[in-house]
């Protein structure tokens, strides 16, 4: 029996030529994952956007609830359920654009890097799936840490020989949401106004504000630049000691993941003008992955932005960036390599 915890078609009463698809092309969406505490609130906002025709909620434990809940939405997305590693390819098979928010969050105390051993192993395995019966889909990953696990899964699928660096991307949105929010507060602008480019990686020094290149163009202090460096590069771990052991941004996390798959929706639609920060394939430094501004369309990441001119100020961050960047890039290559 297909996983589909929707009752009407169960019961076969659905007529299913009436049911309303909009006139928009609807794309096809996985979540993987979907059962957590990112999984849970991204599946409801991406029940929620109207390019969704097929939601797949993917997981190893809980999917049955979560999907039976959110297939109640009157909203025209098509919701099934998968559950555990034998209904992997069923909740693959067909998909546009895969979400993988699947593995364990920090705690107090603890680096992103620590979360590696657990968390390679299960995008190891859930990028193999994707190799198998989705090839073609985009990916965003989201699992951490995202500095290791995205050439985690290029490695994947280099070895299946399904690599197309133009279709994985790492989530850094979290990140540009964060840096939009706290400038805002600082210049008392509404966030919705300000737009801050963050490039590099997502962790730690990594994480780099490009606060020069803030739209609307601003100034700020060397005070101010401190500030906000420091909290937009620890937002993360913010949230780690507010919530004190029960995880790591959930909401926040949804919200910029749906805002982030929204943009590769639009893309693969054909819309112009999409442009996002992501942890990509790259060429902009020497590191094979770095997150830039990227333009998204109807393959995915269709140019990745050089940097623009950066301060002093942030041209040392960049060597301090590049520096741990590398050494998680190359522990991700060699986690598949081995
Ligand atoms: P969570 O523990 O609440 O949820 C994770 C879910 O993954 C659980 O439901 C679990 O059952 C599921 N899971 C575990 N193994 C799986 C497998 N093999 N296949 C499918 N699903 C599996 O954690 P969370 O708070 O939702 O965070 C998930 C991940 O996202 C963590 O690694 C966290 O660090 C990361 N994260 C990244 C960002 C970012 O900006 N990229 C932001 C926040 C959190
Ligand atoms: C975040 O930036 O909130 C996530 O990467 C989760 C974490 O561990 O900080």
């Amino acid at each position: 029996q297909h996983p589909t915890s929707q009752m009407e078609e169960n019961s076969g009463l659905t007529r299913a030529n009436c049911r309303a698809k909009g006139g928009s092309p609807g794309f096809k969406v996985a979540i993987l994952g979907a059962a957590g505490g990112i999984g849970q609130p991204l599946a409801m906002l991406m029940k929620m956007n109207p390019l969704v025709s097929v939601l797949h909620l993917y997981d190893v434990v809980n999917t049955p609830g979560v999907t039976a809940d959110i297939s109640h939405m009157d909203t025209g997305a098509v919701v099934r359920g998968f559950l555990g590693p034998q209904q992997l390819e069923a909740a693959l098979t067909g998909m546009d654009l895969v979400i993988i928010p699947a593995g364990v969050p920090r705690k107090p105390g603890m680096t992103r890097d620590d979360l590696f051993n657990i968390n390679a192993g299960i995008v190891k395995t859930l990028c193999e799936g994707i190799a198998k019966c989705c090839p073609q889909a985009i990916v965003n990953l989201i699992s951490n840490p995202v500095n290791s696990t995205v050439p985690i899964a290029a490695e994947v699928f280099k070895k299946a020989g399904t690599f197309d660096p133009k279709r994985l991307l790492g989530v850094t949105m979290l990140d540009v949401v964060r840096a939009n929010t706290f400038v805002a507060e600082v210049l008392g602008l509404d966030p919705r106004e300000v737009d801050v480019p963050v490039v590099g990686g997502h962790a730690g020094v990594t994480i780099l504000p490009l606060l020069s290149q803030v739209k609307p163009p601003c100034s700020f202090t060397q005070k101010e630049i401190d500030y906000l460096t420091d909290r937009i590069q620890n937002g993360g771990t913010e949230v780690v000691e507010a919530k004190a052991g029960a995880g790591s941004a959930t909401l926040s996390m949804a919200y910029a993941a749906v805002k982030f798959a929204d943009a590769c929706l639009r893309g693969l639609r054909g819309d112009a003008g999409i442009v996002e920060c992501a942890f990509v394939a790259s060429h902009v430094t020497e590191l094979p992955f770095f997150a830039s501004k990227v333009q998204l369309g109807r393959s995915g990441v269709e140019e990745v932005y050089p940097l623009g001119p950066l301060n002093e100020y942030e041209r040392v961050g960049l060597e301090k960036a590049k520096k741990e960047l590398a050494a998680s890039i190359e522990k991700g290559f060699s986690f598949i390599r081995k």
